[in-house]
């Protein structure tokens, strides 16, 4: 028999990783195809994605609190689960560190009090007031320092998605158990 996760972690799962996924897709199109009259809208929209997944990150760790994943099918190789267990730990480590690290980077913008951020446009989403008062100079080194940990940080998004996905197929399609179906909505 399967033993799948709930219905909530399934959609939480699916939602982050199409969002993930949509952040990405976003930030190679600014510097790469974009007219630069869609550039800034493009940016906008990422930055209402990426606090929206952090929302998501949020509600899908305090359900990790609460309930123990299904366990993994028999037969995995000790090296197959722990190297399985410290990926997703990693993955939810991202899932705040991307974000964080961006909000951060653009409270330090230097035109940020004149430019408010709009969360998709309905409402006015906080900048981090410490963050923005502080002097010019400390800004800007802080503006960088982040800006540049949120793009080291996303090779590591790249890196942990690669592996999470060839372990996901090799179970799938080489090991011949029911991985995704675990993670896949159906019926109990
Ligand atoms: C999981 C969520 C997120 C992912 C996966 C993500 C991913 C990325 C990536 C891959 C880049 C390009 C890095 C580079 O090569 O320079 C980027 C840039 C950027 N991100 Fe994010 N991001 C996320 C959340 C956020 C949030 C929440 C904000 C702000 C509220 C934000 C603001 C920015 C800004 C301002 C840039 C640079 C734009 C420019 O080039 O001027 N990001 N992000």
């Amino acid at each position: 028999m399967i033993q799948r996760y709930t219905r909530t972690a399934i959609v939480l799962h699916w939602a982050i990783a199409l969002l993930v996924l949509l952040n990405i897709a976003l930030a190679w199109s600014w510097p790469n195809f974009l007219p630069d009259a869609q550039v800034r809208p493009a940016i906008d929209l990422h930055k209402s994605v990426g606090v929206t997944i952090l929302g998501l990150a949020l509600l899908r760790l305090l359900w990790r609190f609460g309930h123990r994943p299904p366990p993994f099918p028999r037969g995995y190789a000790r090296w197959e689960v722990n190297a399985a267990h410290a990926t997703h730990f990693l993955l939810y480590a991202i899932l705040f560190a991307m974000p964080l690290t961006g909000w951060i980077m653009d409270s330090a913008y230097e035109h940020a009090a004149a430019t408010p951020m709009y969360w998709f446009g309905l409402f006015q989403w906080p900048r981090l007031g410490v963050i923005m008062n502080l002097d010019p100079v400390t800004k800007k080194s802080v503006h960088d320092t982040f800006g540049a940990a949120h793009e080291l940080i996303s090779y590591l998004v790249y890196a942990l998605f690669f592996i999470h996905l060839v372990g996901a197929l090799k179970h799938q399609w080489l090991d011949r158990t029911q991985e995704l179906q675990r993670m896949w909505p159906g019926r109990r």
